[in-house]
This record gives C-alpha cells, structure tokens and sequence, in this order.
C-alpha cells in the first residue's frame, strides 16, 4: 500500500510504499478514507510527545475515517505501531465506532481529536454542571471552537472565550472574549468578566495560562467556589510560573485531560455521543483536504484559524 512515512523525527514524512498491515486476532482490515492532520500527530512525530512511539519507522495518524468491506463507514484511531492512519490500509481494533452512511468522513476526521479534547474535560474530568461558566483558554483554534460549541450543547450558562487572533476571536459565539496581547493588559479585562467561572479549558498554558490564573484567582466573586483548571494542550509553553498562594486564595483544582490520564474504554464511552453531534453538524471543523501522495509538503502548511487539514488517500 501506499503510506506517509517518518524514518527521521526531524523530518516531515514522505510518501512511499509500506507493507500493508497484517490483522492480529480481533483486528479488521479497512480501506482508509480520511485522516486529520491534529496538533498531536505532528508532535507524536516529531518525537517529542509524551506519546510517541519509542521506535521508526512509524506511519502517523491518530485516528481517521475508514470503509469495512461491507461498504459501511467507521470512525477508527490507536493503531498498533508502527501502523498509524496515514495510509490506504489499517487494521482497526478498538477504537471503531460506525458512521452513518451519509456521513463526511473529512468533516468527522477534522473534527473528532479537536472536539474530543473538551468533550472529555466536560463530561469526565471538569464535569461541567449546567448553567455554569466556562473560560476557554486559547478558543480561536479547531478545538478551542469545537469547545465553545460543545459548552453549549452540554448547558454551560455562559461561555468566555480567550485568544489572540482578533479577527478569529470576532467569529466566535460566545458571550465574552478577551484578547490576549502582547502588552499584557488584557488580564485586567479577564478578571472583570471572570470572577465566576467555574470551568476554564486550557489549550495554552505557558505565559497566557499564568496572566490568566492570576486574573481569575484573584477576582473570585467567591473565593470558597470551585474553579476547576483542566490543561489540555500546551500551544503557548510546557511550563509556567505558579503562584503558590493561588492554590490557597481561592477553591483552585488544577488537574489535565489527555490520552494517557484518562482510561481508553472512558474516552471510547463517550465516542457515539460526540460524533451524533458531528454528524448533526452540531460541533464543526473545517476540513482541509489534501491528497496523501502530498504529505510532504502538506505536513507544515497552515490553514486559518479552526480549520484542519485532512488527509486522503
Ligand atoms: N489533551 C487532549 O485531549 C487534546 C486533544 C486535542 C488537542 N489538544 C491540544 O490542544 C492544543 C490546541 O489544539 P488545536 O487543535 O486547537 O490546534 P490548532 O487548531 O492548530 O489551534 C492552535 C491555537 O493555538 C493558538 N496559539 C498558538 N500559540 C499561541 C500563543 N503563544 N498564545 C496564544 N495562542 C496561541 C493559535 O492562535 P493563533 O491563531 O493566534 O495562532 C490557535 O488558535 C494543542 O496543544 C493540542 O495538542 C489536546
């Protein structure tokens, strides 16, 4: 088959032939359709996430949209290494949830990893009350979008949305924005409107994580209510300077969400659920499409803000 290919973690893939993937017991093959270009798959690649593979070559790609032979569609992803989904064949397990046959397999490839990461941080890790507020750190890209539309599906009362892409920002359907600059100003605004947030998403961390933690600490309408912090991703810087009294001065419970913290079978569990919403057209990525045969070049293109290029074989 043919199959993008990483022999060099400092170098994008190429495209090239690779044994096709011989099913294990409990695996079925499928023909890939579709798989997303997300933030994590160029990270496991690069050898730098905390989940990449410990050998190359590897085929990347988390998970992708594929056809059984019985011409059905099936949302797939956790390919036994050094398989990924960036290829015309995988041999699925798992993590195979069926698709309706209408269904865009580039709109659900592009929008799954990103709509998943608050999905999980909404129904298992910040468990989001209805009628509450939520912040969510870095709203301008794919999943800080699917975040703010997910909130609302899932009942928050109001949502903030912090980035700092202005025109992005402008797009965004949510009840407040606050603009991160580079002056540093934008915390003051932050904490006028936050003080009763009780769920802030974290796609950030970094220095933003920081202005904002000390905006929203310390305007607490009232400091004994719980805000739950759930990092997410980290666009903005692995570390950060954390204030110990902010853990004392308000009701402060800092906690993560990503694929090794929470159980595979939890995040499976709550597959069927998110991809109804995205069938419905309910929680939205734009997909880009590229043809596999361009990995190359494709794998450092940018698209705007909330799209996700979406590779097809
Ligand atoms: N844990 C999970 O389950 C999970 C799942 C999916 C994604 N993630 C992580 O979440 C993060 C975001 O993913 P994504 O899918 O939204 O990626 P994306 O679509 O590429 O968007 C990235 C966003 O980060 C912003 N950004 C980058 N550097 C920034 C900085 N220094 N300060 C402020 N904003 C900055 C970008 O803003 P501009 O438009 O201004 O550049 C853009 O809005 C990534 O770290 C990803 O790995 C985690």
């Amino acid at each position: 088959m043919k199959a993008a290919l990483i022999t060099d973690t400092s170098q994008p893939p190429r495209y090239t032939d690779f044994a096709d993937p011989e099913p294990a017991a409990g695996e079925e093959s499928v023909t890939m359709l579709a798989a997303g270009l997300h933030q994590i798959t160029r990270a496991q690649a690069s050898g730098q996430h905390y989940a990449s593979p410990d050998r190359l070559p590897m085929i990347p790609g988390v998970d992708g949209v594929a056809r059984r032979d019985d011409g059905s569609l099936v949302y797939c992803g956790g390919l036994r290494p050094p398989y990924g989904t960036f290829a015309e064949r995988a041999a699925i397990a798992s993590v195979a949830v069926p698709l309706p046959t209408d269904a865009d397999p580039t709109v659900v490839a592009a929008t799954v990893n990103p709509g998943m990461s608050s999905w999980i941080v909404y129904k298992l890790r910040g468990e989001l009350q209805a009628g509450q507020t939520v912040a969510i750190l870095g709203a301008t890209g794919a999943s800080g979008r699917a975040a703010v539309q997910a909130a609302r599906l899932l009942g928050a009362g109001r949502v903030i949305a912090i980035g700092r892409n202005a025109d992005a920002l402008a797009e965004i359907d949510a009840d407040e924005t606050v603009r991160i600059t580079a002056d540093g100003d934008w915390a003051h605004p932050l904490g006028k409107v936050g003080g009763d947030v009780d769920l802030v998403v974290d796609y950030l961390w970094g220095e933003p994580a920081a202005q904002s933690m000390e905006a929203l600490v310390t305007n607490r309408s009232d400091p004994a209510r719980q805000l739950s912090w759930v990092q997410v991703g980290s666009m903005a810087g692995h570390t950060l300077p954390l204030n110990a009294g902010f853990l004392r001065a308000a009701n402060l419970h800092l906690l993560g969400s990503g694929l090794r913290g929470v159980p595979w079978s939890d995040i499976a569990a709550q597959l069927p659920e998110l991809i109804d919403h995205i069938v419905g057209g309910r929680i939205s990525v734009r997909p880009v499409a590229r043809p596999l045969r361009d990995i190359a070049t494709t794998w450092t293109e940018a698209v705007a803000p909330g799209e996700r290029i979406v590779v097809v074989p």
